[in-house]
């Protein structure tokens, strides 16, 4: 016979071991880590601190209720610890034990760990690597999932919400992941579907591959399920061990500020001859990002996914701010043809990726920043039948709604209703800065011109009078629509110093139960 205290022992150390050492040993041949190696990399050293460790799942069909068939702590590892001194709750699935299934039980400490964070205040971060619901317990796991999908969308807009895929997550369980606000997934080893190629092949008849139907190529290059990939799981926890350090723990909490020895007042030369002469050569926005940013960090998000538009985070003189900014450098979806008229234009994806990206700024107390250079929204059928209308309007819903500080800098072109769209003075922007190359018009010279003189006009002549009246900051300028022309050189120094005044800005919108943005 055992004492308590050895059996309370003998459980410990049997939760500590999960599946055993078998599967333990099979998760590293997959060039996975273990529930446990993931939690002790992600979170600082000797800060974990778990609980129910004891659970075990209820299930007694099957022959579950055997004892070589329960684990103490069943399928996931759950608990809090800290980031860099901050507070974050974390759960991370087992797939040692039933392959990280999710049980009742286990779906319990999930929402156990979510309902303190929520009380608390303090983000969640979900590792995820599961074979989704535990088979054996039916419908026990399926409102396991509904109670984790719940939580998900109380939490959304209270505290940061971050999952990282690091193996499979398959059906239902696909939706939490999509319920966060940030979903990162490990290339190779993580996918994520609603239903497997199996499947897909008997009801489709396609023949695709997990990697092709839900790998991390896939969704964050063509589906945008997911926001980042990294090549491994110990780069992606760093990785998001850095992320995290952008974040307020909740939206009672200001954007964090950190030490900067980037001087806020530095001066950047390169950027007083970065856009080009002619209006329709490309610059690179990433290097006007960098440029500005505190030591030239920058940690983008959806970097490879409706790479037409730029959004990230940054720091300016240690503040956290959220940055959006159209890409010359890219037409749309993958053309990447140096001179384009359509070049940076707006389009349903992009659309769609920066409204979502405003939205977790506003919800929690990030400034924006707006870097305006957009010829438009993308003409055509395909824009058309898709929805670029309904699309389009949820950028300029999010810009329109966010009360947090707002600056925008036009760096060429803002043309037509995207003019309006990127952060414009009109949908509250506080600071709006124009540089000198700006030209706010309803359209480029040449189409503008073929329209208002269409045929009885000596075309150069008159586009020449068009660039000459609109092509350039002065009427936007003189309505006060840019607060000023700037030299683009002065544009951190600027921004570090409207930041701080905006630090304090306080704007509500109507009392509303909640808004109708266009889905
Ligand atoms: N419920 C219960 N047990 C599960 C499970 C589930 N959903 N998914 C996996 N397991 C168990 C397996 O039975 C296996 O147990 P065993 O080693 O004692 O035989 C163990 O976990 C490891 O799974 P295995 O299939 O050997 O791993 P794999 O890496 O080859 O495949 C999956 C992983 C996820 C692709 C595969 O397990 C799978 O297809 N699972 C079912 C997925 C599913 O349809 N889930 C329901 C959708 S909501």
């Amino acid at each position: 016979h055992l004492s308590v205290q050895e059996r309370i022992d003998r459980k410990r150390n049997a939760a500590l071991i999960g599946g055993g050492q078998k599967r333990i040993d099979a998760q590293h041949k997959r060039g996975k880590l273990t529930a446990r190696e993931r939690v002790e990399l992600l979170l600082d050293k000797d800060s974990f601190v778990e609980c129910d460790m004891f659970v075990e799942h209820r299930c007694s069909d099957f022959g579950m209720e055997e004892d070589h068939n329960k684990f103490a702590g069943d399928s996931v590892v759950t608990g809090q610890g800290r980031i860099n001194g901050r507070l974050v709750y974390v759960f991370s699935q087992d797939f040692t034990v039933f392959g990280g299934s999710l049980s009742g039980a286990h779906a319990q400490k999930i929402c156990k760990i979510m309902d303190q964070a929520m009380m608390v205040g303090a983000p969640v971060i979900g590792l995820n690597d599961s074979g989704g619901a535990r088979i054996q317990e039916g419908v026990e796991s399926l409102a396991g999932y509904a109670d984790i999908f719940l939580r998900n969308v109380m939490a959304s807009g209270v505290v940061p919400q971050i999952s990282l895929i690091m193996g499979p997550c398959a059906g239902g369980a696909v939706y939490s992941p999509a319920l966060t606000d940030f979903t990162f997934m490990v290339k190779d080893t993580s996918y994520l579907f609603i239903t497997g190629p199996d499947v897909v092949k008997s009801v489709t008849n396609e023949d695709v591959t997990q990697e092709e139907l839900g790998g991390a190529k896939t969704h964050t290059a063509v589906s945008g399920v997911a926001h980042r990939a990294f090549e491994n799981d110990i780069d992606a926890l760093l990785n998001l061990r850095n992320f995290f350090n952008f974040l307020p723990l909740s939206n009672q909490d200001p954007a964090p500020v950190t030490e900067c020895h980037d001087p806020s007042d530095r001066l950047v030369p390169g950027l007083d001859t970065i856009v080009p002469f002619e209006t329709t050569k490309a610059y690179d926005m990433l290097d006007i990002i960098q440029g500005i940013a505190d030591e030239r960090e920058f940690f983008e998000i959806m970097p490879n996914y409706a790479k037409n538009i730029v959004v990230g985070f940054a720091r300016m003189n240690g503040r956290t701010v959220g940055i959006v900014g159209n890409q010359p450098k890219v037409a749309s979806g993958d053309d990447t043809s140096p001179v384009c008229v359509c070049a940076g234009c707006l389009d349903i994806n992009s659309s769609v990726k920066g409204a979502r990206f405003v939205r977790f700024c506003d919800a929690f107390n990030i400034p924006i920043l707006t870097f305006v250079d957009v010829p438009g929204f993308l003409p055509g059928t395909s824009q058309e039948y898709g929805g670029i209308i309904r699309h389009g309007a949820k950028l300029l819903f999010a810009f329109a709604e966010a009360t947090v500080p707002k600056i925008t800098i036009i760096t060429r072109k803002a043309y037509g209703g995207a003019y309006d769209v990127m952060s414009s003075k009109h949908l509250r922007g506080d600071v709006n800065y124009a540089w000198p190359s700006a030209e706010v018009a309803v359209m480029g010279a040449k189409g503008a011109v073929q329209i208002i003189f269409r045929g009885k006009s000596n075309q150069a002549e008159q586009e020449a009078e068009y660039v000459e009246k609109f092509a350039n900051p002065f009427p936007a300028a003189v309505r006060g629509f840019v607060d000023d022309i700037i030299v683009p050189s002065t544009t951190r120094k600027r921004i570090c110093r409207d930041l701080e005044v905006l630090a304090s800005k306080k704007q509500t919108n109507p009392w509303k139960k909640h808004a109708n943005i266009p889905l």
